[in-house]
């Protein structure tokens, strides 16, 4: 493994060759997780830490929303995503489920308990991934997202620059209560 800083400063381990645990991971609810996808980071200067991200660590840039540049390190629409913000931190963990009914239950599931929903049910524009923002315990940001965006043709992709407005992460119409989503 290897641990670094990124210029923002926020702490980041690259692993190879992590063991499995051995035995199934059982869940109390069925939430329809089929794995982690991306994950959302603070940045204070988000051209410095795109650069570094692009030109030190070999991610590539699918869109832009503002300054704020979504990255991929394999196919998928991107596994990382950098935020302006005050200060570095981790600003959103995602993980993909199976398809948008279980976006929809956990909408229900997740308003009928009490828990605040920050942003959704909706439809990102650029990834075309079906999401639902809500905050933990610790004030954490999880997303749940499904259909996201694959870029097979490497060779022919463009980064396209969305505007930063609330239509740039939702064609559908719903609005962040989210501070990085709703200032530059
Ligand atoms: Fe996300």
């Amino acid at each position: 493994m290897l641990r670094f800083t990124d210029p923002s400063g926020n702490a980041i381990e690259l692993v190879h060759g992590a063991r499995p645990a051995g035995h199934a991971y059982v869940a109390s609810r069925e939430a329809g997780i089929t794995g982690f996808s991306h994950i959302g980071l603070r940045t204070t200067d988000a051209a410095r830490d795109e650069a570094f991200w692009t030109r030190v660590c070999n991610a590539r840039v699918s869109d832009r929303i503002g300054t704020a540049p979504l990255l991929r390190i394999d196919a998928v629409h991107h596994k990382l995503a950098l935020f302006p913000s005050a200060h570095p931190g981790v600003q959103h963990v995602n993980h993909q489920v199976a398809g948008v009914d279980d976006v929809m239950r956990a909408y229900y599931f997740l308003r009928e308990r009490g828990v605040r929903i920050v942003f959704g049910p909706g439809r990102h524009p650029t990834s075309s991934a079906i999401f639902l923002y809500f905050e933990g315990p610790d004030g954490m940001i999880y997303e749940y997202s499904t259909g996201v965006r694959l870029i097979e043709d490497e060779a022919s992709h463009r980064p396209r620059q969305f505007p930063f407005e609330p239509t740039s992460f939702c064609m559908w119409g719903s609005r962040p209560d989210i501070p990085e989503f709703r200032h530059k």
